[in-house]
């Protein structure tokens, strides 16, 4: 036995290419707690991607070790990431769903100089806040500044904003708030909700009733969060009152619109990803999604961040030669370039921050289901926060 095992390691390092490397990436993700489900979304596309690509580019191979960071809990996302490098020596962390996690590991990047790839977390300064960051997702600002700018050309005069009170909700306020007053409209309510816990939400959206605006822009995080929304927006019967809810993707995420009734039909947002998405590439992504996890499941953004994800480390361990460090790692990925399933995008090459398509998009009955069904394109966004000189 002894000498079979031994026989097969050394056939198996014969077979390995000369130079091949195993890389180890930490995994930091919410799996457990309300918000598990964002996590195992963007989970199921990290996984397809490697399902659909069994061979790691240049014959290196990959080990993922995943921790559950349970919720938007940044101290245990902190610790996480130092217990990755110290014990697991990893030499890149991937993961975020939730934005202050993604702050607290910022500060071990710029410590300990391991790059970190978020696939989720998107307040436009995360990527700023370590040299050796690079993001795959989005940035608020790339989908609320837009809306902003066509809901106050296109769909009323008056808004109010409600969100989630940290990072992503406040941005969301102002990257909506400041174009949509550029462009004519005024904020006539402001309206913080409590986060991490989803409230109920009748006091808040009661409060906005109360002003009557033409528009109702929300942001909260998706999932439960989203559903309670549409639940509470449909029981102040507030679109009878002649308030129209908009917001970006989050509050119509794909996999959570089975659970919302027929409330959603006909919001408009503005995202970077519909499942209902016509491109060559989309169609084989979804189709590939329903063959693994089942002809009821969808993609939505979390799915789409999480193989793009994939895609940017087996990218990223090519370029390298298996060799990943921070200043290796920022240099593959600058200028990064990718047809995902959500449109071409990139790494923009000075702010390590995702440029891609932004969807204007309205929910309808798709074949019997609710579907983010995308009518115009706002081609190949920067985030204008950093645009615009944004602090
Ligand atoms: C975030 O915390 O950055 C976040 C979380 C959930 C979302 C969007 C953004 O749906």
């Amino acid at each position: 036995m002894r000498f079979a095992a031994l026989a097969f390691a050394a056939a198996a390092i014969i077979a390995a290419p000369a130079g091949a490397a195993e890389v180890k990436v930490g995994y930091i993700s919410t799996f457990s707690g309300p918000d598990a489900n964002l996590g195992i979304q963007m989970d199921r596309g990290f996984r397809l991607y490697q399902k659909l690509h069994p061979q790691v580019p240049g014959g290196h191979t990959l080990e993922i070790i995943q921790r559950d960071d349970t919720g938007a809990q940044p101290a245990v996302a902190k610790r996480l990431a130092e217990e990755l490098i110290t014990r697991d020596h990893v030499s890149l962390i991937a993961g975020f769903i939730f934005t202050p996690n993604a702050f607290a590991v910022m500060d071990v990047c710029k410590s300990s100089k391991v790059p970190v790839l978020v696939l989720n977390a998107g307040t436009a300064g995360v990527v700023s806040a370590c040299d050796y960051a690079v993001r795959v997702s989005f940035s608020t600002w790339q989908a609320g500044y837009y809306l902003g700018e066509y809901a106050a050309k296109k769909m009323g005069k008056t808004a109010a904003i409600a969100y989630a009170n940290y990072a992503p909700g406040k941005d969301y306020a102002a990257a909506f708030g400041e174009p949509f007053e550029k462009n004519g409209g005024k904020i006539v309510a402001d309206v913080p909700m409590p986060f991490p816990a989803i409230p109920d939400f009748t006091p808040f959206l009661q409060k906005v009733k109360d002003v009557k605006p033409d528009l109702l822009f929300v942001f909260v995080p998706a999932g439960k969060w989203s559903t309670g929304i549409m639940k509470t927006y449909n029981d102040l019967d507030m679109r009878k009152a002649g308030i129209t809810l908009i917001g970006p993707g989050d509050i119509t995420q794909d996999s959570e619109l089975p659970n919302m009734g027929d409330v959603p039909l006909g919001v408009i947002t503005i995202h970077h990803y519909s499942a209902a998405g016509q491109r060559p590439e989309n169609l084989a992504f979804v189709k590939a999604w329903k063959e693994a996890y089942g002809a009821d499941s969808t993609p939505d953004f979390f799915g789409v961040q999480g193989y793009d994800g994939m895609a940017a480390i087996y990218h990223a361990v090519d370029a390298t030669g298996g060799k990943i460090d921070a200043d290796s790692f920022v240099k593959a990925m600058k200028g990064w370039k990718y047809d995902s399933p959500r449109g071409p995008m990139m790494i923009d090459p000075e702010t390590r921050d995702v440029i891609h398509n932004e969807y204007i998009r309205r929910v309808e009955m798709k074949d019997g289901k609710l579907a983010n069904v995308e009518f115009d394109t706002i081609p190949m966004v920067k985030d204008p926060w950093k645009a615009l000189g944004k602090k």
